[in-house]
């Protein structure tokens, strides 16, 4: 009995939830939201490839020079609070979370080796009370042994309005029907098979929630409702 309690001290359970889903799908929100009401660590896979992007090109590097792209990514140790990336004390969230930091992680991010140390990173995460993983291939690559899968996707019409909203808000300029074309790409570049590994896919054990139809607090309580059936919380 004592070896028990003194194995699960050491051990202790750690609940991961892993979301993946397409674009404006709404799966970082309802990551966030997750994470707060359940108050477990979060993980926002996109940020790590952002915070590379962002570390080389301060360090005057070439983003397709991959061999220093992956030497940086080897050297950075960024804390996470939140949705904050705290570098030297200072949050960079605010920068590179703009469509320019996207960008540059789109360029990085198919580097085979660069996924394999930001891989390490992601596991590392894992810290009690738990997790919510959130990005492309959180389930079905980097933590295949979360306690929850869901994979979020809606209609590209609706997830493209969802975007139009936002970007009216950052005043881009850009029509509905661009966003359409951009989203469209966007997937058809996500769900390449080409990307091994990485390709978004719903894993074979996951939930699809689709959320043309339903608002956030509905999706939230379908996951909060499968993470009460899977025990987990
Ligand atoms: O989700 P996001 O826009 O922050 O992602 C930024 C870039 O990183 C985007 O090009 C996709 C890539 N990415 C990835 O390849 N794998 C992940 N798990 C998360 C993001």
């Amino acid at each position: 009995m004592h070896d028990i309690i003194r194995n699960m001290k050491n051990n202790p359970f750690i609940p991961i939830i892993a979301i993946d889903g397409t674009a404006s799908s709404g799966k970082g929100t309802v990551a966030y939201k997750l994470a707060q009401k359940l108050e477990f660590n979060y993980l926002n896979s996109g940020a790590l490839y952002r915070l590379v992007a962002y570390q080389a090109l301060k360090d005057g590097l070439d983003l397709t020079d991959e061999e220093k792209v992956i030497n940086v990514a080897k050297n950075i140790s960024p804390i996470f609070e939140g949705k904050k990336v705290i570098v030297d004390d200072v949050d960079i969230w605010p920068i590179i979370s703009t469509q320019e930091y996207g960008q540059h992680a789109s360029v990085i991010s198919p580097i085979k080796e660069l996924r394999e140390v930001v891989f390490d990173l992601q596991r590392k995460m894992i810290k009690t009370p738990g997790l919510v993983a959130e990005g492309r291939d959180m389930c079905t690559h980097v933590f295949t042994d979360a306690h929850v899968k869901f994979y979020l996707d809606a209609d590209v019409k609706e997830r493209a309005k969802r975007r139009h909203k936002d970007e009216t808000e950052k005043q881009s300029g850009k029509t509905l029907d661009e966003i359409i074309d951009e989203l469209i790409l966007r997937d058809q570049r996500d769900k390449d098979p080409k990307r091994g590994s990485s390709q978004l896919r719903p894993a074979e054990d996951g939930h699809i929630i689709d959320t043309t139809s339903v608002n956030i607090d509905e999706v939230m309580k379908i996951c909060l409702d499968h993470c009460k059936n899977k025990n987990i919380i």
